[in-house]
C-alpha cells in the first residue's frame, strides 16, 4: 500500500509515557473517539496495545492536512507522524495509561474509511451478545476483549514452558475418532470413502493419550479442542479446549502436586498473583454434605446442616414421610436476614422447586420470636435447640429443604449460592482452589436402569474396592481428582486401569458385554496386553481457567469465535444446510425437509 509510504510505525499507542515527550513518532492504528473543538480536534487512538490522545491542531499542521482530520470518524484507520508532547496538569487524565502526554500531529494518512459501528468500541458496553457475536470482529476490536485474548495466549505459553521443563512432550492426536459411548453425545463425521460408516470428533483425547502411555511416552500433554454435543451453560461450549496431560509411573500425589505448580506459575506469571500450595483436599461425600456440590466454593461459608434429629418423630408429615425414607432435613443459615420480604420467599420456594425440591420451608428468628410455616408442629424447645445446634442467632433465617440427599444437596446446594449471590457474600478477588478427591466409580443412572462411570470407565477404582466392584458397585471409590476453584470445576483426572481384567471387569460393572467391550475397545483391550505402564493424568478445561482469570461470567469471553447457546456461530452462520450433492457424495440423506 504505497498510501503508507514514509510511514513506518516507531511505536504502538498504548506504550507512549514520559520518558517519550519530545520525541517524534510514528502510530498507526483506530480512530476510538474523536472530539471537535473548531481549530483543534482530539482523537483517542487505538491499536492492540491500547489508546493514545492525539490532537490535530489547524494551525500547526496546514489547512489541507486539517480537513483530511475532519474527516476522521469512528474506526478509520490511521497512520500519522507528530510529536509527543506533556500534557498541561490540568489536562492530565489519570485513567489512560498514557494520560500524561499527548501526540501532536504534524502528517496524517487516512489508510480505510469504516462504516458506523452497530455499537461502541469500548469496554463495559451494555449490548444483546447476540450483536456482539454477529460483529465479532468489532466485538474483539475492544480493549477488555483484547486483553482477555492475550491473556489466553499467555496462559497457553506459560503451560507449554512449564511442561517442557519437566521433560513432557506435546503430541497430537486424531479429530477424526471413532465414537464411543459414555460421556457426552457425539458429534459425527461421515465418511465419504466409507458410505454409511462415520467418524467422530473427540470429546477429549483420553484413550490415545493412555494408548500413548503404552507406547512409551511417559509425559505427554496437549493443548487440544475437545468436542462434546451438550446442553450449553455459561461454562460449556460444544467445542472447547483442554490442557490434556498424561503420565507413567506417577501417583496422585505427584500429579496433584505437579499441577498445583502449574497454577501457582501461571498466577504468578500471568497475573502477579500469589496461589498457595499445597491445596486443600475434600473427599467427595464431605463436599456434598457440606456444600451440596461436587465442585463446592470456599470463597464464603453458609454450610449445609442437617436437622432430622430434631425435627424427627412430630406431626409433621412432611419432615415425617422423607426421613422414613431414608431421606433427611437440613438447613442453610442465612445471616441477618429473618426480615427477608415474603415475597422474595415465595420466590425462593420456585428456585428451589426449579432443582428438584418438593418444597422449601424456613425458620425467621426474629426479635419477635420465631416464623415458620412448620411451627406448629414443634415446641419453643425444639427451635431453640435447632438454633444452638446450628449456631443460628437472632436475626437469622434457616432455609430448610428435606428430602433424599441427591436432592437436598443439589437444592439446598444450588440455593447457598444463590443466597450467597444476592447477600454480596461473594469477595470479588478471592481465589479458592482445592482438590475434591475420593469420587464414588459409579453412579446410578434412573434414566438407563444402570451404574454408570461417574468419570469415566478408564478409571482405576481403589484397590482395596476392587472385590466390590460387581456385587456393590455404589460402594467403590475412584482414584479420581477434581481442581476446583471458586465453585468451577477447572479440571479433572484419575489414575487409569492398566490391567485387561481389571477394564474388563469394569465394563462389566457398567452393562456392557464382553463383546460390545470388545466392538468399542478392542483396540485398547488388545493394547492393554503388551506390557502397559501404570500410569494416570488430568485435564483442566482452558477456557474456564481463563475465564476465571480474566474475573468473567461466562467462557464466551475468552473464545475468540464461540458458539450461541443454540450451538450457532450467527457471525459465519454455521450449522447450515449443504448442497445435495455434497449429501449424495456421503451417502446421507436428512430427515429434515429443506426449507425454501
Ligand atoms: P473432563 O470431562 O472432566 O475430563 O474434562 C476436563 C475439563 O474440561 C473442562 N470441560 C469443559 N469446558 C468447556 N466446555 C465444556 N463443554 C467442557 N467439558 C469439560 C472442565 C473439565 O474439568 N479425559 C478426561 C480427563 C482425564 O481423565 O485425564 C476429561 O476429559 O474444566
Ligand atoms: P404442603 O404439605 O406441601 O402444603 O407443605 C407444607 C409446608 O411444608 C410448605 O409450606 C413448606 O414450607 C414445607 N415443605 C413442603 N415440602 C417441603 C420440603 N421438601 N422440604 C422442606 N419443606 C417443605
Amino acid at each position: 500500500m504505497d498510501k503508507m509510504q514514509g510511514l513506518k510505525r516507531s511505536h504502538s499507542c498504548g506504550e507512549l509515557r514520559k520518558a517519550e515527550v519530545g520525541k517524534s513518532v510514528t502510530l498507526c492504528g483506530w480512530v476510538s473517539r474523536r472530539r471537535d473543538h473548531g481549530g483543534l480536534i482530539f482523537v483517542d487512538m487505538r491499536d492492540r496495545s491500547g489508546l493514545v490522545q492525539v490532537v490535530f491542531d489547524a494551525s500547526a499542521m496546514g489547512e489541507e492536512a486539517f480537513k483530511k482530520a475532519e474527516s476522521l470518524r469512528s474506526e478509520f484507520v490511521l497512520a500519522l507522524k507528530g510529536d509527543v508532547r506533556a500534557r498541561s496538569e490540568d489536562t492530565v487524565n489519570p485513567h489512560m495509561d498514557t494520560g500524561e502526554i499527548e501526540v501532536l500531529v504534524r502528517e496524517l494518512r487516512i489508510l480505510n474509511k469504516a462504516k458506523t459501528p452497530p455499537f461502541y468500541i469500548q469496554d463495559g458496553i451494555d449490548v444483546d451478545e447476540t450483536l456482539r457475536l454477529k460483529y465479532r470482529y468489532l466485538d474483539l476490536r475492544r480493549p477488555e476483549m483484547q486483553q482477555n485474548i492475550m491473556l489466553r495466549h499467555r496462559v497457553a505459553k506459560i503451560m507449554r514452558d512449564y511442561f517442557d521443563r519437566l521433560g513432557f512432550l506435546e503430541i497430537e492426536t486424531p479429530m477424526l475418532c471413532k465414537s464411543t459411548p459414555e460421556g457426552a453425545r457425539d458429534f459425527l463425521v461421515p465418511s465419504r470413502l466409507n458410505p454409511g460408516n462415520f467418524y467422530a470428533l473427540p470429546q477429549s483425547p483420553q484413550i490415545f493419550k493412555q494408548i500413548l502411555m503404552v507406547a512409551g511416552f511417559e509425559k505427554y500433554f496437549q493443548i487440544v479442542r475437545c468436542f462434546r454435543d451438550e446442553d450449553l451453560r455459561a461454562d460449556r461450549q460444544p467445542e472447547f479446549t483442554q490442557l490434556d496431560i498424561e503420565t507413567s509411573f506417577l501417583e496422585e500425589d505427584d500429579i496433584l502436586t505437579m499441577m498445583e505448580g502449574l497454577i501457582q506459575e501461571l498466577f504468578a506469571k500471568a497475573m502477579n498473583v500469589e496461589v498457595k500450595t499445597p491445596f486443600q483436599r475434600m473427599p467427595w461425600e464431605e463436599a456434598m454434605a457440606r456444600f451440596g456440590s461436587d465442585k463446592p466454593d470456599l470463597r464464603f461459608g453458609m454450610e449445609l446442616m442437617d436437622i432430622s434429629e430434631y425435627v424427627a418423630g412430630s406431626d409433621f408429615k412432611v419432615f415425617n414421610t422423607v426421613l422414613e425414607n431414608k431421606g433427611q432435613v437440613k438447613v442453610i443459615n442465612v445471616e441477618g436476614y429473618a426480615d427477608i420480604p415474603r415475597r422474595e420467599l415465595d420466590g425462593l420456594v420456585q428456585y428451589a422447586q426449579g432443582y428438584g425440591a418438593k418444597g422449601l420451608a424456613w425458620i425467621q428468628y426474629t426479635a419477635e420470636g420465631v416464623k415458620s410455616p412448620f411451627k406448629k408442629f414443634y415446641d419453643d424447645a425444639t427451635f431453640e435447640k435447632i438454633k444452638e445446634a446450628t449456631g443460628a442467632k437472632t436475626g437469622d433465617l434457616l432455609l430448610v429443604i428435606a428430602d433424599k440427599p441427591s436432592v437436598v444437596a443439589q437444592a439446598l446446594g444450588e440455593l447457598r449460592l444463590e443466597m450467597a449471590r444476592r447477600r454480596n457474600l461473594i469477595a470479588p478477588d478471592k481465589l479458592s482452589f482445592l482438590w475434591v478427591v475420593d469420587f464414588p466409580m459409579f453412579e446410578y443412572s434412573e434414566e438407563d436402569k444402570r451404574w454408570k462411570a461417574m468419570h469415566h470407565p478408564f478409571t482405576a477404582p481403589r484397590d482395596e474396592d476392587v472385590e466390590y466392584l460387581v456385587a456393590d458397585p455404589g460402594r467403590v471409590k475412584a482414584r479420581a481428582y477434581d481442581m476446583v476453584l471458586n465453585g468451577v470445576e477447572i479440571g479433572g483426572g484419575s489414575l487409569r486401569i492398566y490391567q485387561s481384567d481389571l477394564q474388563e471387569k469394569v465394563f462389566a460393572a457398567i452393562g456392557l458385554t464382553p463383546e460390545e467391550a470388545r466392538s468399542k475397545f478392542g483396540f485398547m483391550l488388545d493394547a492393554f496386553e503388551y506390557g502397559t505402564p501404570p500410569h494416570g493424568g488430568i485435564a483442566f478445561g482452558l477456557d474456564r481457567l481463563v475465564m476465571l482469570m480474566a474475573k468473567r461470567k461466562s467462557i464466551r469471553d475468552v473464545i475468540p469465535f464461540p458458539k450461541t447457546q443454540s450451538a450457532t456461530d450467527v457471525m459465519s452462520h454455521a450449522p447450515s444446510e449443504v448442497e445435495e450433492k455434497q449429501l449424495r457424495e456421503l451417502s446421507i440423506r436428512t430427515a429434515v425437509a429443506k426449507k425454501k
